[in-house]
């Protein structure tokens, strides 16, 4: 039973509950995202943050003082170097370790965190490799500690609501998904923001676009869909097959930002602006996937799911119901539907949650990542989640390299789906 009562300096305490042991959760990465993972687990209330590990000691210190400010102990600080984290993990009083470092960092400060005995939480995309996908799986299996994508938008009010219509049957049984990572992300990839990187020059994140062409960001659309149809519990992805466009638009806007001569206005990068991926499932259901980060354009999550009955779509925030929408072929607002099929978490926590980011999904995702931990309990997102919805990045990379082939997907399973339970994605 939750109380509901103590605030701590953040202005929200979901887990302040009198008289249990505090969960321990360790950071490593603690930059943009990772700084505020760091809040989200503080304003939980009944956690407590002992160790943080980072490369920068200025959001090292950055991290610690956010700590100390709250009346906590100093966290201890680890920044020795890129393995310092193992130093972090092998402490005995922590019960979780949460990873937000850069994407090639994922895999290894996870599998060093579930061989530790921890409860591993890491941010997308898990895996860049199908080995390190497959590794994730093997370490989680044989330690039996839990590894939980960080994937957000699973746990967006509309996802939620649309899960529970597709439970209920509204859409009928369904045939395809489509879902998009499109957000302009330019300025993070040749910095823009003098406060994060000297202007102009290409980040981590800009050298992955620069080395590797296909979908780089596919956890944030696949996460949502993989829920929706059941993907490793009742179906499974079997074939992936991706297309790259040209690449033009981030030499287009470098020279545009720092003029023609610039390195990074002459630099080759691999990434075409515009990704497509198609994937197929064993049940036959399909699903159009679609990256870029490069363009000028709204941010777009697409978020369409089709069904024998009917049709919702993310992108215009609409659906249609064969025999219930009141006018045939025409689409009707989803805020309706949002109200009778709001989740209970959000229905308990929705004012609490959007204090948070990304609309009050981050403190969704960080909750029940937490009360997995505190109750020993299997996270809703498991290994098998993570494995697959980030194995799209290397299938594509692959697929786009071998001029389009089309690829089959792992079973990380190993057979399991077939009679593996729905998602849950957690209750208040
Ligand atoms: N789920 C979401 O909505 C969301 C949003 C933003 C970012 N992200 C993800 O979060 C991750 C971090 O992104 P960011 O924007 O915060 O990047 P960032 O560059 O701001 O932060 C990364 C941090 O990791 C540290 N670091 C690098 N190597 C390290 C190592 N070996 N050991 C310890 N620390 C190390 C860096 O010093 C930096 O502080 C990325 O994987 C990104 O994809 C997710």
């Amino acid at each position: 039973m939750l109380i509901l009562s103590r605030r701590n300096f953040l202005g929200s305490a979901a887990f302040a509950q009198s008289g249990e042991r505090k969960v321990r959760v360790g950071f490593i990465g603690v930059g943009s995202r990772g700084t505020s993972l760091l809040r989200g687990v503080l304003a939980l209330g009944g956690t407590e943050v002992p160790a943080i590990c980072d490369i920068n000691e200025a959001h090292l210190k950055r991290a610690q003082d956010l700590v100390e400010k709250t009346g906590a102990k100093r966290p201890q600080g680890y920044a020795a170097g890129p393995e310092d984290f193992l130093k972090l993990v092998a402490r005995d009083d922590l019960d979780a370790v949460i990873n937000a470092g850069p994407w090639e960092w994922h895999t290894p400060m996870s599998v060093a965190t579930m061989k530790a005995g921890k409860y591993a939480a890491t941010e997308v995309p898990a895996a860049m490799t199908i080995e390190e996908c497959w590794e994730l799986v093997d370490v989680s299996e044989k330690t039996g500690m839990p590894c939980m994508i960080l994937e957000n938008v699973c746990y967006f009010r509309n996802v939620l609501a649309v899960l529970a219509m597709i439970r209920q049957g509204l859409l009928g049984s369904l045939s395809h998904c489509e879902g998009g990572y499109q957000h302009d992300v330019r300025g993070a990839l040749l910095w823009r923001d003098p406060a994060r990187g000297t202007p102009g020059e290409i980040s981590w994140r800009g050298l992955h676009m620069a080395g590797k062409n296909g979908n780089l960001y596919p956890t944030h659309p696949i996460g949502p869909i993989g829920w929706w149809l059941d993907i490793n519990r009742g179906d499974r992805f079997t074939k992936l097959v991706s297309m790259s466009s040209l690449s033009q638009g981030l030499n287009d806007y470098a020279a545009t930002k720092w003029g023609a001569d610039h390195h990074n206005a002459k630099r080759v990068y691999n990434q075409g602006d515009v990704n497509v991926s198609l994937i197929r499932t064993e049940r036959g259901r399909t699903v159009t996937l679609y990256f870029d980060t490069i363009s000028p354009r709204p941010y777009d999550l697409i978020l369409r799911v089709q069904g024998t009955r009917g049709i919702y779509s993310g992108t215009l925030d609409k659906i249609y119901v064969e025999g219930r929408s009141p006018k045939r072929e025409d689409w009707e607002p989803f805020a309706p539907y949002q109200k009778e099929f709001d989740h209970p978490l959000w229905k308990t926590f929705g004012p609490e949650a959007m204090k948070q980011g990304h609309g009050g999904a981050d403190f969704m995702e960080l909750y029940q990542f937490i009360k997995a931990v505190r109750n020993k309990t299997q996270t809703p997102i498991d290994v098998y989640d993570t494995a697959a919805w980030s194995a799209v990045l290397p299938l594509s990379i692959r697929s786009v390299e071998r001029g389009s082939d089309p690829l089959e997907f792992p079973d990380f399973t190993r057979g399991k789906w077939r009679t593996r339970k729905p998602v849950d994605p957690g209750d208040v």
